[in-house]
């Protein structure tokens, strides 16, 4: 363990230095990245064998969603020991290889970490059901007496982000029913009681574990969530899914509460007391975005994710609205701005972006046989205008698996393959995320695409995506993959990331930018516009005879 500190937020409130203010990260979500035994699950030496892909591509950092023992309830967002790894993933010598190949090929590596809630396999909650109520077992989690004469009404109001109430009824020891158990998301993921200090021991030792095993981060789940309204006052709004603070005012009681600020302090300086630039990403659907930096001010996490930012409509209007604000907002306490598109939670750039306009700033939560279906080229055109607005701007960037292949969602799966919990917690109404993680295809005459050795995929892949698959954009001059990998590339050459944004104009239709040496033009409207000469790189080709800039189109100009 090296404990040389080495902080680069200047907590004097200057602006961030260290690898992460300008990275590139690429997200892989384990189960379908790449499946080394045929299981059809992907596994950690799969992702192992695949790391030169990521490497060429030119990516600097990796995110791995949670590879842990699980029951699978939310695949893998709950977890049953946070030191190990599922049989389903490998061992943990399979998480000390992953790491120490990726570091050999000069890539990062930044794990998952769930500490709002655990599965109700987790040791602590299973003991804390046999101990009945008002044990210190249970002062873990957030139990309660239900209301009404017998208790058989639940403690509050509050609903699940996946669909139905947030409280489940246990059975107690002697087969009577018993107390009610908070879960913000699925009935199998027991919310922890942050004002417990072994919870709070607990996680400063789990980030210590990953920390001395190398990792270069933690992504942190559902970080707005942590801690609640004390009184668990109850909240008659629904619950969307995954939804943050950004619904209404008042402060929702169980989101982006003020006491979360002080766990996030606590882990930084953990963080800084080891050497090597390690960071803390929140995941924190939190808005404005001003309350949002609240958690990358200089002495707490590093970055969040821009949700803001995927979520925006493809509009020139509304596109320079969120980059201005994000960037101010970050600017104000000194942190770097991120940016995202795509992730295992949201239905895929690619065919977001080919729905009607009304609803590209939407969040559907998944698309179904049976909905409006986007249009395929469209949103693949946008998609890469998008990536290439998104990878000229300053700050860090985030990418999700497949993306740099144009992969779309997969929008006409068989309802019956379905597994993410929101369809069933919905009544079957909500199609949820499964869309947006089908494993993605490496081989397009292998079976299952070169996901793995067999034809064996959790979720089935659509035949279409044969197109999509690695082997056949390598090498092919205007494929996305090649895209991706010159706008990389280019990005890293002109210090796109480290680089300052100067909008040159911000009309209906077109915005430009200028970030150091490099001119950037989306053109949003309906017709051509002109481009000035020197051209770089554009999301699409050829740009029409005079050399204008289509519609749908980014151009990034040297200047
Ligand atoms: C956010 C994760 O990204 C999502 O996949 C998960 O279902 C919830 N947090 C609950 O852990």
């Amino acid at each position: 363990m090296n404990t040389t500190p080495t902080t680069t937020q200047d907590t004097t409130g200057g602006p961030a230095t260290g690898w992460w203010t300008e990275a590139v990260i690429y997200q892989i979500y384990p189960r379908s990245f790449a499946d080394s035994d045929g299981d059809g699950f992907g596994d950690l030496p799969g992702i192992t064998a695949r790391l030169g892909h990521l490497a060429e591509l030119g990516v600097d950092a990796v995110w791995l969603s949670p590879f842990y023992p699980s029951p699978q309830a939310d695949a893998g967002y709950d977890v049953a020991d946070y030191r190990d790894v599922d049989p389903l993933f490998g061992r943990l010598e399979d998480a000390d290889k992953l790491i120490a190949e990726a570091r050999a090929k000069g890539l990062k590596v930044i794990v998952d970490l769930v500490p709002n809630h655990t599965s109700s396999a987790h040791r602590w909650f299973t003991a804390a059901l046999a101990a009945g109520p008002g044990s210190p077992e249970r002062a873990r989690y957030v139990f309660r007496d239900g209301l009404g004469p017998d208790g058989a009404q639940p403690p509050n109001d509050w609903q699940s982000v996946f669909g139905g109430p947030a409280w489940t009824r246990v059975t107690d020891p002697d087969g009577r029913p018993g107390q009610w158990y908070l879960h913000l998301f699925d009935t199998a993921q027991p919310d922890l009681n942050w004002d417990h200090p072994e919870v709070r021991a607990e996680f400063l030792d789990i980030l210590r574990f990953w920390l001395d095993r190398g990792v270069d981060g933690f992504r942190v789940d559902v970080a707005h969530g942590l801690i609640k309204q004390a009184d668990l006052a109850d909240w008659q709004e629904p619950q969307e899914i995954l939804s943050g603070a950004e619904v209404a005012k008042p402060r929702p009681p169980m989101w982006d509460q003020d006491g979360v600020h002080e766990i996030y302090r606590e882990w930084r300086r953990l963080l800084d007391s080891y050497g090597g630039d390690r960071i803390l990403v929140a995941e924190a659907w939190v808005e404005p975005a001003e309350r949002l930096v609240r958690y990358v001010r200089p002495d707490e996490m590093h970055q969040a994710f821009n949700f803001e930012y995927l979520l925006a409509a493809w509009t020139a209007p509304a596109q320079y609205a969120v980059i201005t604000r994000s960037l101010e907002a970050t600017d104000a306490v000194g942190a770097p701005t991120t940016w995202v598109l795509s992730n295992h939670d949201v239905v895929r750039h690619a065919s977001r972006l080919g729905l009607p306009t009304t609803l590209t700033g939407g969040r559907p939560n998944g698309i179904g046989a049976g909905d409006p279906q986007p249009d395929a080229p469209t949103g693949l055109r946008r998609a890469r205008a998008a990536t290439l607005l998104m990878l000229a701007l300053p700050g860090s960037a985030y990418l999700y698996q497949g993306e740099e292949l144009g992969l779309p969602e997969h929008t006409t799966m068989p309802d019956e393959a379905r597994q993410d919990p929101t369809w069933a917690r919905s009544g079957h109404t909500v199609p949820g995320r499964d869309g947006c993680r089908v494993p993605i295809p490496w081989e397009a005459d292998a079976p299952s695409y070169g996901f793995g050795p067999t034809d064996a995929s959790w979720l089935p892949q659509p035949p279409s995506w044969a197109e999509y698959a690695l082997d056949r954009q390598r090498g092919v001059p205007g494929s996305t993959y090649e895209l991706y990998r010159t706008a990389l590339r280019l990005r890293r050459e002109h210090g796109l990331g480290r680089g300052t944004l100067r909008w040159l104009s911000s009309g209906d239709e077109v915005l430009t930018f200028a970030n150091d040496g490099v001119t950037v033009l989306t053109n949003f409207g309906s017709a051509p516009v002109p481009a000035p000469a020197g051209e770089l790189l554009a999301s699409s080709a050829p740009l029409d005879p005079d050399g204008r800039v289509p519609t749908d189109v980014t151009v990034w100009l040297r200047t």
